[in-house]
């Protein structure tokens, strides 16, 4: 059987800066935008950074990468935590981050990296393997296709003045980057009609 253009491996030490900077990237879809800006999603992945290397080390959790064999470069990468637990306390495996470059995306690297890390978890002897995806993020539906089974709804509520005030200003940067998106595209295709015309 022809091998695939990629390869999942675990990750090496050099890898680690492509590691943050996508996991840093990426951070704007996998956290939630509830109640935190992508701006305090970046800072908290860098903060939160050197703690992950050291769990690795540890053995405690695994960095699973994707690498593109044919331009030999890291494109993806999945951070498997070996020591979650279930509702009862028994050991699973869990997903606590998974991103792709987007010049990949729809090329099956999701898929490799999820089944690399189900095989992972398999070879432990550990059957089952969590994750979550925040409430804004389509991608929870590819998982429900994929053989993930949806076991519970996550809520929050505000219960002080600044709760309420921190969920207001994430609602307000929200609109304001959907509006920017917005504008962007329109600017886009205007232009895209100008060429057509000229
Ligand atoms: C998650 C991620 C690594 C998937 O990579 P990918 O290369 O696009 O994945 P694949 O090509 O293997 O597709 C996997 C599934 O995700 C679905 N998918 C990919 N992008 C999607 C999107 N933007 N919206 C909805 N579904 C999407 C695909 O349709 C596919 O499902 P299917 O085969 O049942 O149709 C990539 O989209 C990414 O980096 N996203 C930003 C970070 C993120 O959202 N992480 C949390 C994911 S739960």
């Amino acid at each position: 059987m022809e091998k695939p253009w990629y390869e999942i491996v675990d990750a090496a030490e050099q890898d680690w800066d492509f590691i943050l900077e996508m996991a840093t990237t990426a951070s704007i879809f996998t956290f939630n935008a509830l109640r935190s800006t992508s701006a305090e999603r970046a800072e908290f992945m860098r903060r939160e950074f050197p703690s992950l290397r050291m769990w690795v080390r540890q053995g405690k959790y695994r960095f699973l990468l994707a690498r593109d064999r044919e331009l030999d470069k890291p494109i993806g990468y999945l951070l498997l935590n070996l020591y979650g637990m279930d509702d009862l306390g028994r050991r699973q495996t869990f997903v606590e981050d998974i991103g792709a470059l987007q010049e990949y995306w729809g090329r099956g690297i999701g898929h490799a990296l999820f089944d690399h890390a189900t095989e992972v978890t398999a070879s432990l002897g550990i059957d089952f393997m969590g994750g979550e995806v925040a409430g804004n993020n389509p991608r929870w539906q590819a998982a429900l296709r994929n053989r993930f089974e949806l076991e519970a709804y996550r809520v929050v509520r505000a219960c002080t003045p600044r709760g309420r005030e921190i969920l207001e200003r994430c609602k307000q940067t929200v609109k304001a980057h959907e509006e920017l998106q917005e504008q962007l595209k329109a600017r886009q295709e205007k232009r895209a009609r100008r060429r057509q015309q000229s």
